[in-house]
């Protein structure tokens, strides 16, 4: 008789973390640990294999854990994150002493809280998420996820992102998708904060929250930046070529690439609370060759480029918008000029791997919350080019391999 499929997970599950644990052992690398001086990389010196075990062994313990949790659990599953949110906002993790403990009472003190509610914070968020730990009844010491915190300033902005901005905007998400409607500022966002302005007008009214939320998308993988780098070729723009990064934030995206093809120009285009400042960032050696603009996308463009980039910009947007965002640009695109678009693709229903499924379907959820707006599959991003302008052409969407999610779409004025 063949192993049932909870047999097969657990087979996978201890198979593939065998796999993991030689790596480490072999390696002599550090155990994956909670402990507070944990590396934040979990499996140090990973290879392609070890991280397919990695992947492997937390699907297979996902789909076990539900099919032993069984359909109501599915149903009800534990998602307050108040706790974290309140972490976040009250700073609670930059009052614990890096080394030692401290109790609950100081702790209440320190944050300007009550007792008992710092107490069912921690309790929560150790029990829920590792972070933070109760060595003795009464007592608060850091795991490696609390002390992050109090170090790394661009996961502190992350969490603010995540539980300031989008967690509050996700309940009335459901009543902005009862409105049917296809504004930006229909958007549970808007409704969260009592707005009538789309997302990043509201933003722009609050500069120190835009600044998180820039410093947030600065925390984007080095391997998504390689891969724009590689799965479009750079090198054949001729030399001097200019690149118009549109919604460039603080110019990450540019100063990656212009590090790698010193034959290129970058303007990075953004609002102007969110560019302010931002020369000062740019290394040395590429100084010359980025530029800075307050620009709204939403009005003509002005440069004539021979690339337009929008990384991560469009799925902000629903349709009309992302329509409108593509027009501006024709009265100065020369021909042959090219849009360069690196943003999410969505599957087919059940063809990738279970946790980038689960990925992706959560940021086409974040964009519903945050904007009303959607991630989009290859077929929706051809049909935007198709009904901004019949002069976009030689339409090409790839997806990136090592995240599959994920893609380089381009198109081309074709005059
Ligand atoms: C999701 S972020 C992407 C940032 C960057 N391209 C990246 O890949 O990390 C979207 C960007 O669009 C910018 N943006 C929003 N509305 C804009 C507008 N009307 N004109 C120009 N940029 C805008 C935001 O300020 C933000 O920096």
């Amino acid at each position: 008789m063949p192993d049932s499929r909870i047999i097969q997970l657990a087979q996978l599950i201890a198979s593939q973390t065998s796999r993991i644990d030689d790596h480490i052992r072999d390696n002599n690398l550090a155990q994956p640990s909670f402990d507070a001086m944990a590396p934040i990389e979990p499996i140090q010196h990973s290879t392609p294999e070890v991280e397919r075990a990695r992947t492997d062994v937390i699907e297979a313990a996902i789909e076990l854990r539900q099919l032993l949790e069984g359909p109501v659990k599915l149903l009800l599953p534990e998602a307050n994150f108040a706790p974290l949110a309140a972490i976040h906002r009250f700073d609670i993790a930059t009052h614990v002493p890096a080394d030692g403990q401290i109790s609950f009472t100081d702790l209440a003190r320190k944050c300007g809280l009550l007792e008992h509610d710092v107490k069912r914070i921690v309790r929560f968020a150790a029990v829920h998420h590792r972070v933070f730990r109760e060595p003795e009844n009464g007592f608060v010491v850091h795991t490696a996820s609390s002390k992050l915190l109090t170090e790394n300033q661009k996961i502190r902005d992350l969490l603010g992102l995540t539980f300031a901005e989008c967690w509050p905007a996700h309940a009335p998400a459901v009543d902005a998708v009862a409105q049917k409607s296809e504004e930006p500022n229909l958007s549970g966002y808007a409704l969260a904060n009592d707005t009538e302005l789309s997302t990043f007008d509201f933003l722009s009214q609050h500069p120190d929250r835009a600044q998180r939320f820039a410093s947030a998308m600065s925390t984007t993988s080095k391997a998504s930046l390689d891969a724009l780098s590689t799965y479009y070729d750079w090198t054949s723009l001729p030399q001097g070529s200019t690149v118009v990064d549109i919604g460039g934030s603080q110019g990450h995206v540019s100063m990656h690439l212009a590090q790698q093809f010193p034959h290129l120009r970058f303007v990075v285009q953004d609002k102007p609370e969110v560019v302010y400042g931002a020369e000062g960032n740019i290394p040395e050696k590429i100084k010359d060759r980025i530029e800075f603009m307050a620009h709204d996308m939403f009005t003509n463009q002005t440069v004539a480029g021979d690339v337009y980039l929008l990384r991560y910009v469009l799925h902000d947007w629903p349709d009309k918008y992302c329509i409108d965002i593509l027009r501006k640009l024709i009265p100065t695109m020369k021909k042959g000029a090219k849009v360069v678009i690196q943003d999410h693709l969505l599957p087919e229903p059940g063809t990738l791997p279970l946790l980038q499924e689960m990925q992706i379907r959560s940021m086409d959820t974040i964009m519903l919350s945050l904007f009303n707006s959607r991630e989009r599959e290859v077929e929706d991003w051809k049909s935007l080019f198709e009904r901004s302008n019949k002069r976009f052409g030689c339409f090409a969407a790839t997806r990136i391999r090592e995240n599959p999610s994920t893609g380089v779409i381009v198109a081309e004025w074709i005059g």
